[in-house]
C-alpha cells in the first residue's frame, strides 16, 4: 500500500520517535494513554491521568501539575507497537501543553523524527498548536494530525480539514472518514484499508468493531451505517477524493502534507489506526544534523545528544537525569562515551529507559531511542556523548529570556540553598539566573510567566525553601561578547548593570534600550547577544 520499505538495519527500522503536540485539553494525556494501553505498557485505562493513590506516569509526578492540571516536564516513554506484519519500538517524548513551558517543548522537538498533532474536532486549530506546528516545520517534521471528541458535536469535516490547510499551510489528506456527527457519529471508514470501523459507546477501553469493505459500493455499508447517515457520508467522500490530495508518503516526509485520522480518544476510538500509522509511515530514525558532518542512525559508533535535563523527578533520590536521544549506533549498558565538551570518558553505567509506570535499567538502546543518564550536573543541554568523534549537534534552540525578577529565600538564612536549587535549575533549562554583580540576591529570567509560579513551587517542593519572586529594576538581559580586555573595561565602567550567568558568563541587564544602544555605540570590540547558544 505505501512506499515506505525499511531502509535501515531491522533494529534501527522499527524505532518511531515521536512526540504529541496540542493545545491544552485537546486529549493528549487520554491519547497518550490509550497508546501505552495498545502498547501493553500498562494494563488498565486511567493510570496516566489516575489521581489520588493510583500509579502516575512520569510526566504527571509534580503536585503542580496535579494541582494545575497541567503538564510542566517533558519525559519519554518506550513501548511496543505489533501490526500483523512487524513489531515496533516506539518512542513517545512527552511535550508540556502550556505555552509558558515551550522553551521545553521546543528543546524536545529537536529529539523526536515525528509528531502527532492533536486536535479537538470542535475547536479545530487553537493558539499553542499552531505555535507548536511551526516549530515542527522549522524542522520539516512529518506531521500525523489526529481529530479527537468526535463522539461529541464537531465541526464539519471539510471545515476542519480546510481550516488546517489554511491556517498552517499544509496539505491534509484523509486517512478516515467520519460517518455521523455528534449524537449520530457511528464511526470511521478507513481510507487506506477500505474498513469500517464502529464505535462502541458502551466499552471505553474495546477496540472497535472492523469490518472489511468491497469498496463504497459493497453492500455491507448499508448492512452497518443508519439509513439517513449514508448517503451523506458517501457524497462527502467523493467530494473529498475529488477536492483533496491524496496520501503521498513522499510530500509526507517532507513535512508538506499530514494523514487526518478521526476518532475519539476517550473511547479509544481511531487510536489503532493512528498507531498504525505511525508504525507504517514512519519516519524511521532520521539523521541528525550536527557539526562537522551529519549523523546517520545506521552508523555503527554510538553518538546522541542531551536534549532535556530534569533535576529531582523523584523526590526520594536527589538525582538529575539527562535525556539523550541516541542519533547512531547500538548503546550497550556500561559502554565508555565520550563526553565532547569536557573531552572527558564517562561511563555510563546506569541508564534508564522510561516504561509508562517506571523506569528500568536499560541493557541496551539503539538509535532513535531516548535514554536517561543519572549524573551530578555533568551533562547539560545540548552536550554530545560520542565514542570520541568531536561532534557538536546543532539545531537546539535557547531562547531570549524576555521576564526578569528578583528572588529572595524566605528566610536569609538559606541564601546559599537558594543558590543550589537556582543552579539546579539553570543547568536545567528551567530558566536562566544571573547573579548581579554588586546587589545582593539573584535574578531569574524566563519566557513565561508562569514559570516563576513553577519555579517557586518547586524550589519549595523540592528544597524545602519557602521563596519570593518580585519585580525586579531590570527588563533585559543581554549576553556580552568579546575579548576579555573590552569585555573587562565593559564591567568595569557599568558595575550596576552587570551579571554573570550560571556558567559565570558577562549577562548586561538595562530596562532602557537606550543602555544598549550605548553600549553597542560606546563599546564597538564587544557584541550583545540577547540569547546564549546551547550548542
Ligand atoms: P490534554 O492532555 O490535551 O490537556 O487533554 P486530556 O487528555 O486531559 O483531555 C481533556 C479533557 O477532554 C478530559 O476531560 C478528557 O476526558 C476529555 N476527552 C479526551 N478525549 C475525549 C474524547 O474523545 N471525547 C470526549 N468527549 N472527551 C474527551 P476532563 O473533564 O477535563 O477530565 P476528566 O474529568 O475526564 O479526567
Amino acid at each position: 500500500m505505501l512506499d515506505n520499505a525499511p531502509q535501515l538495519p531491522p533494529e534501527i527500522s522499527r524505532r518511531r520517535t515521536f512526540a504529541i503536540i496540542s493545545h491544552p485539553d485537546a486529549g493528549k494525556t487520554t491519547l497518550t494513554e490509550k497508546f501505552l494501553l495498545y502498547g501493553g505498557a500498562i494494563q488498565m485505562a486511567g493510570q496516566v491521568r489516575a489521581k489520588g493513590e493510583a500509579r502516575r506516569t512520569r510526566s504527571d509526578f509534580m503536585k503542580m501539575e496535579q494541582d494545575r492540571g497541567i503538564s510542566v516536564s517533558a519525559s519519554a516513554m518506550s513501548f511496543d507497537y505489533h501490526t500483523p506484519e512487524r513489531e515496533f519500538r516506539f518512542n513517545l517524548v512527552d511535550t508540556p501543553g502550556h505555552s509558558d513551558f515551550s522553551e521545553d517543548t521546543y528543546r524536545t522537538l529537536t529529539a523526536v523524527d515525528a509528531a502527532v498533532m492533536v486536535i479537538d474536532g470542535a475547536k479545530g486549530v487553537e493558539s499553542q498548536t499552531q505555535k507548536l506546528f511551526e516549530v515542527c516545520r522549522l524542522r520539516d517534521l512529518p506531521i500525523l494530525t489526529f481529530c479527537n471528541k468526535m463522539d461529541r458535536e464537531s465541526r464539519d469535516t471539510f471545515e476542519i480539514i480546510d481550516e488546517i490547510q489554511e491556517n498552517l499551510a499544509i496539505d491534509v489528506t484523509p486517512a478516515s472518514w467520519p460517518i455521523g456527527r455528534g449524537r449520530d457519529f457511528v464511526g470511521c471508514y478507513d481510507l487506506l484499508r477500505d474498513r469500517l470501523e464502529l464505535m462502541d459507546r458502551a466499552d471505553r477501553n474495546k477496540i472497535s468493531e472492523s469490518i472489511a469493505i468491497e469498496g463504497l459500493d459493497d453492500p455491507k455499508l448499508a448492512e452497518h451505517v443508519p439509513a439517513e447517515l449514508l448517503d451523506t457520508f458517501l457524497e462527502e467522500i467523493e467530494m473529498a477524493r475529488e477536492l483533496l490530495p491524496a496520501m503521498d508518503h513522499k510530500a509526507f516526509l517532507e513535512g508538506t502534507l499530514t494523514p487526518i485520522w478521526f476518532g475519539s480518544a476517550i473511547n479509544s476510538f481511531g487510536v489503532q489506526e493512528l498507531m498504525s500509522g505511525i508504525a507504517e509511515f514512519g519516519p524511521e530514525p532520521q539523521p541528525q544534523s550536527a557539526s562537522p558532518r551529519q549523523v546517520s542512525a545506521d552508523e555503527k559508533k554510538v553518538a546522541g545528544f542531551v536534549f532535556k535535563v530534569q533535576a529531582n523527578m523523584d523526590p526520594k533520590h536527589r538525582d538529575r537525569v539527562a535525556f539523550v536521544r541516541l542519533a547512531s549506533g547500538h548503546f550497550q549498558r556500561g559502554m565508555k562515551l565520550t563526553h565532547v565538551r569536557s573531552k572527558k570518558p564517562m561511563a555510563i553505567s546506569n541508564p534508564v529507559l522510561f516504561l509508562a509506570a517506571d523506569r528500568e535499567l536499560a541493557e541496551e538502546a539503539w538509535a532513535g531511542d531516548i535514554i536517561g543518564i543519572p549524573n551530578h550536573g555533568q551533562l547539560r543541554i545540548g552536550d554530545a556523548l560520542t565514542e570520541g568523534e568531536a561532534l557538536k549537534f546543532t539545531g537546539i534552540p535557547s531562547f531570549a529570556p524576555e521576564l526578569l525578577q528578583t528572588v529572595r529565600a524566605g528566610d536569609p538564612m538559606k541564601a546559599k540553598h537558594l543558590e543550589k536549587a537556582l543552579m539546579q535549575f539553570a543547568e536545567e533549562g528551567a530558566a536562566k539566573v544571573f547573579k548581579p554583580s554588586i546587589a545582593s540576591g539573584f535574578i531569574v529570567g524566563v519566557v513565561g510567566a508562569l514559570q516563576f509560579e513553577v519555579l517557586a513551587s518547586r524550589i519549595e517542593l523540592e528544597y524545602g525553601l519557602p521563596v519570593r519572586f518580585e519585580p525586579s529594576q531590570f527588563t533585559s538581559a543581554r549576553w556580552v561578547h568579546g575579548t576579555e580586555e573590552a569585555v573587562d573595561k565593559l564591567v568595569n565602567a557599568n558595575k550596576q548593570h552587570i551579571a554573570h550567568d550560571n556558567d559565570g558568563d558577562v549577562v548586561f541587564l538595562t530596562r532602557l534600550q537606550w543602555d544598549i544602544d550605548r553600549v553597542v555605540r560606546d563599546y564597538p570590540d564587544v557584541t550583545l547577544s540577547n540569547t546564549k547558544e546551547m550548542m
